[in-house]
């Protein structure tokens, strides 16, 4: 993987805790990693988490670290080569099909241009969530719109249910993150 910039958003579901292990991987990897972080998702697993696996502040709070000349979420939607949510609430898909901006994460895709960076999504809830129109519909809708949605995975949920919703695991986040970034340098040159 070439060294890239990269934004890790997080919203607020209980598959947040995976994303511990793709962020060190990433780091590990050379890449500098900004990880934003919805209000719900620090619930579920704390800033200092990340902070100390990318040796950077989370941006988790749109009122902090604000530069006069340059808002915090204006600065990293500049300078990310890719943003990947993962996971991605039903309520975080509601609001980016809606152009909502009231948390950080949502706020920091306002700001990015995304014909230059791409923002791919990791929807994941509890299969009856997943089913709902409401779900579909923003999800079909944000495609149309020009995200890359990934497709959950079916299994066993934390809500003890089994079925579709399940985040893709650490690795094959990985390889995503790795092709979107191949495709977009070779696109590029
Ligand atoms: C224990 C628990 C687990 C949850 N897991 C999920 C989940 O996996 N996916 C989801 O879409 N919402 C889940 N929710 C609901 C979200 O946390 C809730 O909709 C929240 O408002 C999302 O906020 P955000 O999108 O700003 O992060 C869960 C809620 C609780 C209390």
């Amino acid at each position: 993987m070439q060294h890239a910039h990269i934004g890790i958003g997080i919203s607020g579901g209980i598959a947040a805790y995976k994303i511990a292990g793709l962020v060190s991987a990433l780091v590990q990897n050379g890449n500098t990693v900004d990880v934003l972080m919805t209000e719900a998702a620090t619930r579920f697993v704390t800033p200092l988490t990340f902070s100390s696996l990318t040796a950077r502040p989370v941006f988790d709070n749109q009122w902090a670290h604000i530069d006069g000349h340059e808002p915090q979420h204006i600065k990293i939607a500049q300078s990310l080569s890719l943003l990947l949510i993962a996971p991605c609430t039903m309520d975080m898909l509601a609001k980016l099909n809606h152009g909502r901006t009231d948390d950080p994460v949502s706020l920091v895709v306002s700001a990015i241009d995304r014909e230059k960076t791409p923002v791919i999504l990791a929807p994941s809830m509890n299969t009856v969530m997943m089913k709902q129109p409401a779900t579909q519909r923003n999800i079909a809708m944000l495609k149309d719109d020009g995200f890359t949605v990934l497709d959950s995975e079916y299994g066993w949920q934390a809500c003890r249910a089994v079925g579709e919703g399940r985040m893709p695991e650490q690795n094959v986040l990985f390889d995503v993150v790795k092709e979107a970034l191949s495709t977009k340098n070779s696109l590029s040159c």
